[in-house]
């Protein structure tokens, strides 16, 4: 775990919950998803993410550190205090609802299934589990494929492969080690850029984002559910799209 780009704070998050605001927050993200959360050459955290994170520091006069969390292992440092919120692309599910709190959303996405460029794979042998898929441990692409092809008996487990994070799983499809890869649609996009994968589906989960905040850290929930209302509120958001190329 590596701590990156802004001042102050670097231990463990104060206890808050039940109390008030603090002057610090330790923000979760995970460095391998662009564009909005990734760790630049540099060391610095950078993404839509980050920066509707820091303009709403700067707005509101907190600090803002952002710490690199394994996606798999992100709620459980959020339940122990090591940071205090999750502000990574996070889709607000019923399983996680009972281990932390959302904001409201503020994005949605589907699912995107990328293939080699030369294969002849398609999406109807994706959706029958016929081909090895690989994706990020602990995604809702993982969460997908098991609920609608492990479970339903289309698909054998052993066809599922979770890596650490995507790029990882990208490497392995374009070195024919797995037959497909599916992930968030912008992210996705935006990891295969420059390597030789095309897109050959994708699955309309609609699924919507929010910042993850300790259960009983109301304070938080409540500053950060206004913060962003007026984030988007703001021109800021519009150029923060842009800047990032959402739509
Ligand atoms: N939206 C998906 C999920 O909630 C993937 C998010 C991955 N985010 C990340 N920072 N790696 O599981």
């Amino acid at each position: 775990v590596l701590a990156v780009a802004g001042a102050g704070c670097t231990g463990t998050a104060d206890q808050t919950d039940g109390a008030g605001l603090k002057d610090s927050y330790i923000v979760g993200i995970d460095a391998a998803y662009p564009p909005y959360s990734y760790i630049d050459k540099d060391g610095n955290a950078q993404g839509f993410d980050v920066d509707s994170m820091k303009w709403i520091a700067e707005k509101k006069g907190i600090k803002v550190t952002f710490m690199d969390v394994d996606w798999d292992s992100i709620i459980p440092a959020l339940q122990a205090e090591k940071i205090d919120m999750v502000y990574a692309g996070m889709t607000i599910t019923p399983l996680r609802l009972e281990a932390v709190n959302f904001t409201d959303p503020y994005w949605t996405v589907n699912q995107d299934v990328v293939a080699a460029e030369g294969s002849d794979v398609t999406i109807d042998d994706v959706l029958a589990g016929k081909v090895i898929i690989g994706t990020q441990r602990g995604c809702t692409a993982a969460l997908w494929i098991e609920e609608n092809l492990i479970e339903t008996g289309k698909m054998p487990e052993q066809n599922l492969k979770l890596y650490s994070e995507t790029p990882l799983a990208v490497n392995d499809l374009t070195s024919g080690r797995i037959d497909a890869v599916m992930y968030d649609d912008v992210s996705l996009k935006d990891i295969v850029r420059g390597t030789s994968v095309k897109v050959i589906g994708s699955v309309d989960t609609q699924e919507d984002f929010g910042v993850a905040i300790r259960k009983g850290d109301t304070a938080l929930l409540e500053f950060m559910n206004e913060a962003i209302a007026e984030l988007q509120a703001d021109p800021y958001w519009e150029e923060l799209k842009e800047k990032h190329n959402l739509k």
